[in-house]
């Protein structure tokens, strides 16, 4: 594994930053962590706890009793893989509002910062520039149209065989935009030093491509 930098991609929901950070993580050999995929097991322990959120020493409970582990591409809470359940659309809009709570923030920060701490990894989210890991090596800031996002997402469904419908995928993409860039902490904004990678019209490979240019050479 790539011990000597971190790369941190930032990015609005449906970017396809995941993807990217996937396939450059195996290219460089290094480990891909989703912090999505964390705020979006707090907000399923949350919706199938019954907890309320309003209730600072419930949430605190929950923070306490919730276990975040990855292995490959699956995703454990507390043990139970639920890879699939956390990708949901309920998930989606529930895991936008639970990221804006100031204890779960602190809890995920915590965490990813300790994992990182050794180099070697590709953290996205939205935060990962500004916050988390303002001095990785790489910093970038991936961006595309609201109606690129809906269409590439509204197609990924199609393919799956799953019945989708467009407007209303495009009304989830902006609201969620909206959500995350107005929170008022660490909500998504590009870090000044990160470079945005515009995706509206590329493709994978470009994208990867895109990325890798940005590794120091002697990385
Ligand atoms: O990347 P994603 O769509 O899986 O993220 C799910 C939600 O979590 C999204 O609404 C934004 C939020 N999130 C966040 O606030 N900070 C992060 N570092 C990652 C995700």
């Amino acid at each position: 594994m790539n011990h000597k930098i971190n790369i941190a991609i930032d990015g609005t929901s449906g970017v396809g930053k995941s993807t990217i950070a996937d396939i450059v993580a195996q290219k460089l050999d290094m480990t891909h962590l989703d912090t999505g995929a964390m705020y979006r097991c707090v907000a399923y322990y949350l919706v199938s706890n019954h907890v309320d959120i309003q209730d600072s020493t419930a949430l605190e409970k929950a923070l306490h009793d919730i276990h975040i582990r990855f292995d490959d591409k699956v995703v454990y809470l507390n043990d139970v893989d639920v890879s699939k359940a956390i990708r949901t659309n309920e998930i989606s809009m529930a895991t936008s509002k639970v990221a804006a709570l100031e204890p779960v923030r602190k809890k995920m920060v915590a965490l990813q910062q300790e994992i990182a701490k050794e180099k070697g990894y590709i953290l996205d989210g939205r935060d990962i520039c500004t916050v988390v890991l303002p001095d990785a090596e790489v910093k970038i800031f991936m961006s595309a149209s609201p109606s690129a996002r809906a269409d590439r997402r509204y197609k990924e469904y199609i393919n799956q065989g799953i019945d989708a419908d467009y407007d209303e995928i495009l009304h989830d993409i902006e609201q969620r935009d909206y959500q995350d860039s107005h929170r008022a902490i660490s909500p998504l904004k590009k870090a000044e030093d990160a470079t945005e990678i515009d995706t509206s019209n590329m493709g994978i490979q470009q994208v990867v491509e895109a990325v890798l240019k940005l590794i120091p050479v002697d990385a």
